[in-house]
């Protein structure tokens, strides 16, 4: 592919300046071709320096999205990691894999999405070198209300890893957004292929997108003010292959157990809804709003509701009512 001889010329002279001109004589392409294929590794995370009159130069650190890059920060070596540039959906795509009879530990990685999939049947926004969109396919041998647990252990596997890596205090808003400085950053969709007669799991897929830095030009203008970036501007080199090992290596600890002690106080401890007021959001119904008075060991919500009554929430969402917003009830 032109791309990658172009990457493995500058990566063969790092550091020197190879002018358009070098490279497509080198390897007898047109400087359309390599003009082309700058663009396409630029897009990849691959620092490339561009100097009038010296060429190009590739410049260490950078941002690449690699299996070989994740494996090299991976404690669970067993886990297998496919990185594409590019796919619909990596939920979707280890769907199939999943089907089609692939064992547990297979993750799927994408630098891009093009019809990525959020909650209530919403898409989620996915555009290339800005964000990690990772799948993880387990097969538990437990019942299937374990999926809200196993949800709630990614959240706090991307908050924890997110906190390591940039030094900010990541938040959970119920169920499962990760927050930063009050920006949903990240948001998790876990599917599952369920036994109806035993009500166990056949396969269980836990899709995580993280926003790692603004896209070009801002998100748009419908995310704008509830969409953020987890990261500063400030480079972390290999950001994304760190993010995904850290977020699977957490979470795969949290797959022993996924009901411990230990997730479900760091799940608490990050909670932005405790003793809030809030919404309740369910589809088909009228939103509700209520006092969330605690959070149950199912990670259902305890709230009360208009009327005094006290019920538990296990679906759906809530937006958080400002301080200031006064309670009608
Ligand atoms: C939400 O906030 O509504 C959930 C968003 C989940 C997005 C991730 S990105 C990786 C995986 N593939 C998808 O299509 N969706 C999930």
């Amino acid at each position: 592919m032109t791309k990658d001889d172009v990457l493995a010329l500058l990566q063969e002279r790092e550091g020197d300046y190879l002018s358009g001109e070098e490279l497509a004589r080198g390897l007898s392409l047109s400087r359309t071709a390599v003009w082309k294929a700058i663009g396409q590794l630029r897009a990849e995370g691959y620092p490339i320096e561009s100097v009038t009159r010296r060429g190009y130069r590739l410049l260490p650190g950078g941002d690449v999205l690699s299996a070989d890059g994740v494996m090299k920060h991976l404690r669970h070596r067993e886990l297998r990691i496919e990185v594409f540039p590019s796919v619909g959906s990596t939920n979707t795509v280890l769907k199939t894999l999943a089907e089609q009879g692939e064992a547990a530990g297979c993750v799927v990685i994408a630098g891009e999405q093009t019809a990525g999939r959020g909650r209530m049947g919403r898409s989620f926004y996915s555009p290339a070198g800005s964000g990690l969109y990772m799948s993880v396919l387990y097969r538990p041998s437990s019942p299937a209300a374990d999926a809200v647990r196993i949800t709630a252990c990614a959240a706090v596997a991307v908050a924890g890893t997110i906190e390591e890596l940039s030094g900010r205090q990541a938040q959970i808003k119920w169920v499962n957004d990760v927050l930063v400085d009050g920006k949903k950053v990240c948001g998790i969709l876990t599917e599952a292929s369920l036994d109806c007669e035993s009500g166990m799991f056949r396969h269980l897929i836990v899709g995580i997108g993280v926003n790692t830095a603004v896209p070009d030009g801002d998100f748009p203008e419908a995310l704008r003010g509830v969409a953020g970036s987890a990261f500063g501007p400030a480079p972390v080199p290999q950001l994304r292959c760190r993010l995904a090992a850290g977020i699977l290596d957490r979470l795969t600890d949290f797959m022993e157990d996924p009901g411990s002690e230990r997730c479900f106080e760091a799940y608490r401890a990050r909670s932005v809804v405790l003793g809030k007021r809030v919404t309740l959001l369910s589809p088909g119904r009228e939103p509700a709003e209520a006092e969330v008075l605690g959070l149950e060991r199912d990670y259902s919500l305890r709230v009360r509701l208009g009327d005094g009554s006290e019920t538990r929430v296990s679906s759906g969402e809530v937006s958080v009512r400002p301080a200031t917003d006064p309670l009608t009830f």
